[in-house]
């Protein structure tokens, strides 16, 4: 079995550089790039394009932006008929995927950002007939956490709720940081320092005790007319909950709109 990248980009190298082993082939069409990563992945192998045919236990991992990936699936066509097919591309739905490969073997996966440092959740769909799910899982298992779903419905929910939030997370972080450098005069690293501290021993906690709710931890420093009850009541009166749950359904409604955008026109027409 062979895995096939179709893009030697930033998601790619996150996989690749993970499975390192001389079974990977890299279609990196940017020669000087094809250059530097064979330097620094020399178990790996990387062409410029594709042009033989893949074998029917073959993996073609698709990892191009949305708006090149008609052209790169009709640009492999002919090679790939008989290999499954991997999408990591957002938006792009299996249908159009099919079409454009004439190939209905598709596997659409959504891994997210902290896929990097093997701590990821990735999102997959499988359509009906694709074989080999057991390679295909095996290999997002090498980035973390994996969460299989029937509907590929969900790769577009899956895109609000585990592909976007790591910057959610990083915004609230920057928030505690900025709050602590502008309202009482940190330095920056120092501010920064502590509130790593803080959200390390917060998610520790939360993973040290699984059999208490996080809502029973935070209960349990929120005492009644205490500090931390002050500032929780300024996020109730802003209603950071409704704000989270705006925040999803805009990131949902673009990753919809963006399907949409890339859709071909039977299944505009359809919906
Ligand atoms: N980054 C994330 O956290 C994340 C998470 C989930 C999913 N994704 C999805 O992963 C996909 C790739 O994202 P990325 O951040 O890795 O993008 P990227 O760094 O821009 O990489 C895209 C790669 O595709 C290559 N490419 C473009 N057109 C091609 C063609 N016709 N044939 C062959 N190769 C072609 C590019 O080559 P050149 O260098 O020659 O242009 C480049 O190597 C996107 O669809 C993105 O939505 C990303």
């Amino acid at each position: 079995m062979k895995i096939i990248f179709i893009g030697g980009g930033n998601m790619a190298e996150a996989i690749f550089s993970k499975l390192n082993d001389s079974n990977i082939i890299v279609i990196q069409r940017n020669l000087s790039k094809l250059e530097k990563l064979k330097l620094q992945y020399p178990q790996i192998n990387f062409l410029p394009k594709l042009d033989f045919n893949t074998k029917s236990d073959d993996l073609i991992l698709l990892a191009i932006k949305p708006y090149d990936a008609e052209e790169a699936c009709k640009n492999i066509q002919q090679y790939t008929q008989s290999s499954s097919i991997i999408s990591i591309v957002s938006g792009i739905n299996c249908q159009s995927l099919g079409t454009w490969l004439n190939n209905a073997k598709i596997c659409r996966a959504m891994p997210n950002t902290t896929s990097t440092i093997g701590l990821g959740a990735t999102a997959i769909y499988f359509t009906p007939t694709i074989n080999n799910k057991q390679n295909i899982l095996d290999i997002f298992l090498k980035l973390g956490k994996i969460y299989q779903f029937e509907s590929e419905d969900k790769i577009d929910q899956m895109t609000a709720i585990s592909g976007s939030s790591p910057a959610y997370i990083f915004y609230f972080i920057e928030s505690l940081i900025q709050s602590a450098i502008e309202q009482f005069g940190l330095s920056p690293e120092l501010a920064k320092d502590i509130t790593l501290q803080v959200v390390k021993g917060s998610l520790g906690m939360i993973e040290a005790n699984p059999s208490i709710s996080i809502e029973q931890l935070r209960s349990n420093v929120t005492s009644k007319k205490g500090t931390t009850e002050q500032a929780i009541k300024v996020f109730e009166n802003y209603n950071l909950n409704k704000i989270i749950y705006d925040a999803q359904t805009a990131c949902y409604n673009r990753a919809k709109e963006l399907a949409r955008l890339f859709a071909l026109p039977a299944v505009i027409d359809n919906e």
